[in-house]
């Protein structure tokens, strides 16, 4: 997820368009840029780092300059390492066309191939300075940059927001967006387009929301919308919005927290893009003959979304998987054979024990691959094959949509090393994931409402168990732990069949017992644990999907979905309920006391 900007209008753009990129850091912020125009020509400066880094350079080298028109963009690399020729904006080959964009071009190797074979080269490993020569290609077809923009834009395949400027016409800036957001301000004689409108609010609150494949014409003093595929003029309304900056940035939401919750739907279908064709997963980087065993290494909600693959693997695909936390493999003297994968799962790629554990896996001489959210992070750098991770940055300290894009990859790595690609199971899976993005979209707000009855319920409470068994239980684990980063109560994650063994000793009134089951082989048997606790007079709130019926004392019903899929359900009400009470308890939910975003020591 990055963050672009376009100004035009009679003040400085180039003031503005920094302004913003720093209004817009939460979406991105490993490189930043900007361009603007002047008598015609562009000047194009990009930093590595904060938009800080950028302003310090802009304030150096073109200290007195205004200019009319601006293009800016803070990034979170996608394709590409965040380094200066990697950064935004991008520019074609003749200089002719500059532009920035937030998204992913799916068909970028299709579109490479044809403008390589019309003697284009590129600087960056990105798809955008792809885009942007192919636009500088079709307009050169086209005989003008605008037409040229429409007949690119329809060929071209992806989920984007783009800006884009030309010496072909350096009076306009046009713009559009298809799957990612864009919104464009009216300003008194002034536009602003922008990824998110805290940066332009101190500006204007007139805001007109665009839609996909409206295309947009900033020209001077004027706009115009049209739709990319008939040329025909929209007219949109303008809505006059009261939100401040701030709430802006969460877009609303109050917590960045209940905001990546929110985008976890977002997050499942930008995490298949380009892995899901022709009802068949595939990882192009990833060898295609199975590893012999995989040892998974990863600390807190990674090791929960790591302890989870393993069913997933195990199950489609028939590879033994060992998971183990990588404080305790680091350390350990341990016997890896070293045909064995050694798979890092983590969010930031800076984990202090997961690196440790990286270089010890390949001292050993194993393969290492490492499953992350941070382009060009540290454990990325290591390893010898990396899937990133689309979730965009996670700002709250509390791991929510990076576990979900984690579990889909998991999942995806299950799929592609699948035994039996032609079955009824593998098509009902792909079936499903094909749908579980609108699934979880849809359940959200209602799950959201439920978390919060429940949120009464257990705001008092001073211990919980979390009980799950098969997929359920790594799901637990992290109920537990999310219940515990943010609300500061006790909870233990438990496997269901491991309470007669001793955890039981604790059941009494006022023990509260979450119990998570899926309508498959172990929900009879995590049962019996109901059973057995409420026998003890505990309290039991079940979490299962709609039509299983249990004793516990509430039930919480979920939509039921294909088998694993489940989990992608039930993971956001185990995040909302723990979020809902922290609300409730007052707790500081995007920073909880005594946590940091990324344990980068020991
Ligand atoms: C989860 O909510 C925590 N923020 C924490 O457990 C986190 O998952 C853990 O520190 C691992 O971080 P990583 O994924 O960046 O390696």
């Amino acid at each position: 997820m990055c963050g672009i900007f376009g100004y035009i209008g009679s003040d400085n753009g180039i003031h503005y368009t920094l302004e913003a990129l720093q209004l817009m850091e939460y979406r991105g912020y490993d490189s930043a840029g900007i361009v603007f125009e002047e008598e015609k020509a562009f000047t194009l400066i990009k930093t590595v780092g904060k938009v800080a880094e950028l302003k310090k350079t802009v304030n150096t080298r073109v200290a007195n300059t205004t200019s009319s028109k601006a293009l800016g963009h803070t990034r979170w690399a996608t394709h590409g390492i965040p380094c200066e020729k990697n950064a935004h904006p991008h520019q074609s080959n003749d200089g002719s066309v500059v532009i920035v964009h937030n998204g992913i071009i799916e068909n970028y190797q299709e579109l490479r191939t044809e403008l390589v074979a019309e003697g284009y080269s590129f600087i960056s490993d990105t798809d955008t300075e792809i885009l942007v020569n192919y636009i500088e290609y079709m307009a050169q077809k086209e005989g003008g940059i605008k037409q040229g923009l429409v007949r690119a834009l329809q060929h071209v395949k992806g989920a984007f927001a783009i800006a884009l400027m030309s010496t072909r016409d350096t009076s306009s800036i046009y713009a559009m967006r298809r799957g990612a957001p864009l919104l464009l301000g009216i300003g008194k004689g002034e536009y602003f387009l922008a990824s998110d409108m805290c940066a332009f609010l101190q500006h204007t609150n007139d805001v007109i929301f665009l839609d996909e494949n409206e295309l947009v014409t900033l020209h001077d003093t004027e706009y115009s919308i049209e739709s990319l595929y008939t040329g025909e003029r929209i007219d949109k309304s303008i809505e006059s919005v009261d939100f401040d900056i701030q709430s802006a940035q969460k877009q609303g939401y109050a917590h960045y927290m209940l905001k990546e919750i929110y985008e976890q739907p977002d997050v499942i279908e930008q995490s298949l893009i380009g892995k899901l064709s022709d009802g068949k997963i595939v990882l192009s980087h990833l060898p295609k003959e199975q590893p012999p065993r995989i040892h998974i290494i990863a600390c807190g909600t990674s090791y929960y979304a790591g302890l989870w693959g393993k069913y997933a693997i195990e199950e489609l695909a028939g590879i033994p998987v060992e998971v183990e936390i990588a404080s305790e493999f680091r350390y350990r003297k341990k016997a890896l054979d070293k045909n064995t994968l050694v798979l890092a799962i983590t969010q930031s790629g800076e984990t202090a024990d997961t690196v440790a554990g990286c270089a010890i896996a390949r001292e050993l001489g194993c393969k290492t691959m490492a499953i992350c959210n941070v382009v060009g992070s540290t454990i990325t750098r290591m390893v010898d094959t990396v899937l990133y991770t689309q979730a965009g940055p996670e700002i709250s300290v509390a791991s929510t949509k990076a576990m979900t894009s984690q579990m889909i990859a998991l999942l995806c790595i299950a799929l592609h090393y699948s035994s039996n690609r032609e079955s009824e199971q593998y098509r009902e899976y792909i079936g499903g994931l094909q749908h579980l993005a609108s699934t979880v979209r849809d359940i959200l707000p209602q799950t959201e409402k439920i978390a919060r009855q429940y949120a009464e319920l257990c705001k008092d409470k001073k211990s919980f168990f979390y009980l799950g068994r098969g997929y359920c239980y790594p799901l637990a684990l992290e109920g537990a732990l999310k219940l515990k980063e943010l609300t500061y109560i006790h909870a233990e994650g438990y496997p269901a069949g491991e309470m007669k063994h001793g955890p039981i000793a604790l059941v009494e009134k006022s023990l509260m017992t979450i119990a998570l089951l899926f309508d498959d082989e172990f929900g009879e048997k995590t049962q019996s644990a109901i059973s057995e606790i409420q026998a003890r007079e505990g309290q039991v709130i079940a979490i299962a999907p709609l039509g299983l019926v249990t004793t516990a004392d509430f039930e919480w019903h979920l939509p039921k979905t294909v088998d694993l899929l489940q989990s992608f359900i039930m993971l956001p009400a185990l995040q909302l309920l723990s979020y809902s009470i922290a609300c409730l308890l007052d707790r500081n939910v995007d920073m909880p006391r005594n946590l940091a975003k990324s344990v980068t020591v020991e």
